[in-house]
């Protein structure tokens, strides 16, 4: 049944609304390598990730060295070193993995440590736990091997010593914000990572979505995965990436996937919310999509050995 038939068979009361729920026979897509990663930073990210793909490293391989490429760079703002600093002028780092399998590792205010997506690669694999957090995850990475590295470079140090003069709010618009990576390798399985510095000048101790497993990423190696950039409290009040997924469960293809998880934020402000929110999503079937909020947005697509970036217009752009 298709999903606008069930619905229509759901409203006329045959099925109880609490039973409104498909899941879709989807063909798997194998043996043809995909990889969707936010903004144009991704562009250089898919390209690390499809080079491990065709060394032989699987999905969740790939996802990481994509993230790594992005925490490494230090031109950009917004993820691992070069990263602008919270209020007090240290440099905080989200980040989380979750594999095919439906394991995740996460670390959430982790700070001088290079590649928080390989110390949550870790925590998966290596722990007991899902998540660690600050002092506690710079102890378990360190005990890892994971060298101590100062992640406040002088441009990053010079533009917060200019912001604690005018001390105006920030938006992660502004500041370019986090990679989300999604990769299904030639097996058909989906893996995904997700790393930032988070707001720019937040508040000391916050922590974004970035970390939190349905909220900045979610895969079900069943239905897709779902990875968000933006506002990250907002991406959390609404558990984005699980959502995105789940209504691709429910039938709605991934870009109309990413269009209801908005919907939600956009009621919810009343329908002019100030900030930006990205989801890009991808299906078992090889299918993506994305959606924003405002402006526009861009998101880079590897597949078929061509990488391209798109650039997409927010919801409410008029
Ligand atoms: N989405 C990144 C953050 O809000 O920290």
């Amino acid at each position: 049944m298709k999903r606008r038939d069930f619905i229509k068979v759901a409203s006329a009361g045959v099925i109880a609304p609490s039973t409104v729920f498909i899941e879709p026979s989807l063909k798997h897509n194998k043996n043809n390598p995909i990889i969707l990663s936010t903004w144009s930073f991704g562009l250089p990210a898919n390209e690390a990730a499809k080079n491990i793909l065709d060394k032989g490293g699987n999905a969740m391989d790939a996802a990481e060295e994509g993230a790594r490429l992005t925490e490494a760079d230090v031109t950009n703002s917004s993820v691992g070193i070069g990263g602008l600093p919270d209020e007090d002028g240290f440099v905080t780092l989200d980040s989380c993995v979750m594999d095919h399998t439906g394991n995740c590792g996460s670390v959430a205010f982790l700070q001088d440590i290079l590649h928080p997506v390989s110390v949550a690669r870790k925590i998966m694999e290596e722990t007991k736990h899902v998540m660690l957090v600050g002092k506690g995850a710079k102890k378990f990475a360190l005990s890892k091997g994971f060298k101590e590295k100062e992640l406040l470079t002088s441009k990053s140090k010079k533009e917060w010593q200019q912001w604690q003069k005018e001390r105006r709010e920030m938006t992660p618009h502004e500041t370019h914000d986090t990679i989300s990576i999604i990769v299904q390798d030639k097996n058909g399985d989906i893996a995904g990572a997700c790393t930032t510095s988070g707001w720019a000048y937040k508040m000391h101790g916050r922590v974004g979505d970035s970390p939190l497993i349905g909220a900045g990423l979610f895969v079900d190696n069943e239905v897709g995965a779902a990875a968000a950039t933006g506002l990250g409290e907002e991406v959390i009040k609404t558990n984005g990436s699980f959502l995105v997924v789940e209504l691709m469960r429910q039938g709605y293809d991934p870009k109309e996937a990413c269009e209801e998880a908005l919907k939600r934020v956009i009621k919810k402000h009343n329908g002019n919310p100030d900030f930006q929110i990205g989801y890009v999503a991808m299906r078992k079937d090889g299918k993506v999509g994305s959606a924003a909020l405002k402006w526009t947005f861009d998101y880079a697509l590897l597949k078929k050995n061509k990488n391209k970036l798109f650039t997409i217009n927010g919801m409410l752009t008029k």
